[in-house]
């Protein structure tokens, strides 16, 4: 019998990934649910498509807390209070913190708008535009302490246009991300994903350790 996982999903901004999320989780397409949306900024859009779904949605104001350490505490409070079984990190403008790390490792996803390891941090549409390079791309990977370091799950590339902006590459980068998410979480609701160390093996279906 197979189970459906529990998402939680931080995000900062428009949302347009949880979206994917939420459409592909509600189509049957990923046995999972998406069980709280947690943002750290009030007037997210991110929230507001949570709330048109009926899902659960947490602002967590970091002006409440003294240390990163303390809001940390309070995410993974909130995420195990939820029962999340993979944390889905959508345009999440912070870092997590190690502490974080340690209490869901393995279990924490992060999209990113390049070909890692190839310009990792905040700007790196800027960056891969700036640096002229013909093909950029998206990757979906493990979260570990590193900014933008953990083990690749899945990567596309998308190639750059000769007039290429900011905003048109991302625009075409995005269309990427709404397939390699949700293949990504599918792949770890199906049980197919093993870490080995810098690695991430794909299982084949049938292969998978904790499910049928
Ligand atoms: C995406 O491009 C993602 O790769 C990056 O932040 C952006 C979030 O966009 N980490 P959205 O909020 O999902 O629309």
């Amino acid at each position: 019998m197979s189970k459906r996982i529990r998402l939680g999903i931080l995000a900062s901004g428009s949302g347009t990934n949880l979206q994917a999320i939420i459409d592909a989780c509600e189509s049957g397409d990923i046995l999972a649910d998406v069980v709280v949306v947690i943002s750290n900024v009030s007037d997210a859009y991110a929230l507001e498509r949570a709330r048109k779904h009926n899902i659960k949605t947490v602002f967590i104001d970091k002006k409440n807390f003294k240390s990163r350490q303390d809001y940390d505490k309070e995410l993974v409070f909130i995420l195990k209070e939820n029962q999340v079984d993979l944390v889905v990190l959508a345009g999440y403008m912070l870092l997590v913190g190690p502490e974080f790390v340690r209490a869901f490792r393995g279990r924490i996803m992060n999209i990113h708008p390049a070909l890692l390891p190839s310009f990792p941090g905040t700007h790196s549409v800027k960056d891969a535009l700036d640096y002229g390079v013909k093909v950029s791309g998206v990757t979906v990977h493990f979260v570990d302490e590193g900014l933008d370091t953990g083990p690749i799950i899945l990567q596309e590339a998308v190639p750059v246009m000769e007039n290429d902006t900011v905003e048109t590459l991302h625009n075409r980068i995005h269309q990427a991300e709404y397939k390699i998410y949700p293949a990504s979480i599918k792949l770890f609701a199906e049980g197919r994903l093993k870490i080995e160390g810098r690695k991430v093996r794909i299982l084949e279906k049938g292969e998978n350790r904790w499910r049928r």
